[in-house]
C-alpha cells in the first residue's frame, strides 16, 4: 500500500480527517460502532474527562471523576461498573482490543487485574459463560453458568494509542503475546492498557525519565506484572540494554524535538527486523513556527532515515490538536 498522510490537517488523505470517533454523529458520543472516522464524532461517552467540548447530553466530569445519573463508578478498589445484559463486548479489528456497545459506544481492554481501576477509569463487568460442570463432584448438581469478564474504558482524550486506533489505524504491531517497548510512559496510564492488550504472555518495557511520574509507573507496575518499569533517558538505550528483550513494536510518544532519533536508537537495538514503530508527533514539540502538516512530513524522513519505512499517518483530531501518528515497518537493513 502506498503511503498517503490522512485527516484533515494531514493533508491528502482519503480518510478520517475530523471526526476520528467510532462513527459518531455530530458531537454525539461513540454510537454505530464502526472504527473510521466520521465528521464530528467520537466526543462524549467518556465521563472520566469532559474532553473538548463533549456533546450534548455526554456525560461529563471532571479528570478521573466519573460522575452523574447512572454513570458508572469506577476509581481504585471501587466497585466495577455493572454492563449486565445492556452492554455487549465485541472484539476489536486489533486483537486485544474492545468495543463496549450500549448506551454508547466504548473503546475498552480487558482488565488484567480484575477489581482494581489504574487512574480512576470506568469498569465495566461482564457476565460471560462458563462451561457446565456435571462431574461426580457436584453430585449432578448444575454449578453456576456465569463468570464475570471485567473490561476498563480506554479514554482517546487521554491516550494517543487508543485516539489512533479509533481514528482508523490500520496497524499497531501489539496483540496478546507481543514485546513492546514504550518510550515516554509517563504515570502509566496509556501503559496498563497496552499491558491488557499484550495480556499476561506479553511484557510491556515502559521507559520514561521523569522520576516523579516513574513512582506512578513503577506502582501501577507492581500490580500488572508484565510491565518492566525503566527509569532511564530513552535517549541511551545501552543504559537499559539489559532490562529489555528484543521487541515487536516500539511505540514512542515523548514529545521531544529529536523523537526520531530516540526511536531510531531504540530499534537499532530492540526491534525485530519487520517489527513496528507507532510514534505519537506532536507538531509544536518539535517545530512551533512551521505548519504541523509540513513537521510531520518531516519526522517522516527522519524515520525513513533510521530505516523505519512508513505505512500510515494520520491526525489525531478531535482528540487532540495538531498531533500526528505515524506507523512504519523496521528494516535492519537500509
Ligand atoms: C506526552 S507524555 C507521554 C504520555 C503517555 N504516553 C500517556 O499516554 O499517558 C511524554 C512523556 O515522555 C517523557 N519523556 C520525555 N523525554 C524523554 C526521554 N528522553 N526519555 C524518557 N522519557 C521521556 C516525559 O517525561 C513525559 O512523561
Amino acid at each position: 500500500m502506498a503511503f498517503t498522510p490522512r485527516g484533515g490537517r494531514g493533508g491528502g488523505g482519503d480518510r478520517g480527517g475530523r471526526g476520528g470517533g467510532m462513527r459518531g454523529g455530530r458531537g454525539g458520543g461513540m454510537r454505530g460502532g464502526g472504527d473510521r472516522g466520521g465528521r464530528g464524532g467520537g466526543r462524549g461517552g467518556f465521563g472520566d474527562r469532559g474532553g473538548r467540548g463533549g456533546g450534548r447530553g455526554a456525560p461529563r466530569g471532571g479528570r478521573g471523576a466519573p460522575r452523574g445519573r447512572g454513570a458508572p463508578r469506577g476509581g481504585r478498589g471501587g466497585a466495577g461498573a455493572k454492563g449486565g445484559q445492556r452492554v455487549v463486548i465485541e472484539p476489536h479489528r486489533h486483537p486485544g482490543v474492545f468495543v463496549a456497545r450500549g448506551k454508547e459506544d466504548l473503546l475498552v481492554t480487558k482488565n488484567l487485574t480484575p477489581g482494581e481501576a489504574v487512574y480512576g477509569e470506568k469498569r465495566i463487568s461482564i457476565d460471560t459463560p462458563a462451561p457446565i460442570s456435571n462431574d461426580a463432584a457436584t453430585n449432578g448438581e448444575t454449578t453456576p453458568t456465569t463468570t464475570k469478564t471485567e473490561y476498563r474504558v480506554w479514554n482517546p482524550f487521554r491516550s494517543k494509542l487508543a485516539a489512533g486506533i479509533l481514528g482508523g489505524l490500520e496497524e499497531i504491531f501489539m496483540k496478546p503475546g507481543s514485546k513492546v517497548l514504550y518510550l515516554g510512559a509517563a504515570s502509566g496510564t496509556s501503559v496498563s492498557h497496552v499491558a491488557d492488550i499484550v495480556g499476561p504472555t506479553g511484557t510491556v518495557f515502559a521507559v520514561e525519565f521523569s522520576h516523579r511520574s516513574g513512582r506512578d509507573l513503577i506502582n501501577m507496575a507492581t500490580h500488572r506484572t508484565n510491565v518492566i518499569p525503566i527509569i532511564e533517558d530513552a535517549r541511551h538505550p545501552l543504559k537499559y540494554r539489559m532490562l529489555v528483550s528484543m521487541v515487536d513494536c516500539i511505540f514512542a510518544d515523548v514529545a521531544q524535538p529529536d523523537q526520531a532519533r530516540i526511536v531510531g536508537l531504540n530499534a537499532h537495538q530492540f526491534l525485530k527486523v519487520g517489527g513496528g514503530v507507532v510514534v505519537s508527533v506532536k507538531a509544536n514539540c518539535i517545530d512551533s513556527t512551521a505548519p504541523a502538516e509540513q513537521v510531520f512530513a518531516r519526522e517522516v524522513v527522519k524515520l525513513r532515515e533510521e530505516r523505519i519505512k512508513p505505512k500510515e499517518q494520520l491526525t489525531l483530531e478531535p482528540f487532540e490538536r495538531d498531533h500526528a501518528m505515524v506507523v512504519g515497518v523496521y528494516n535492519r537493513s537500509s
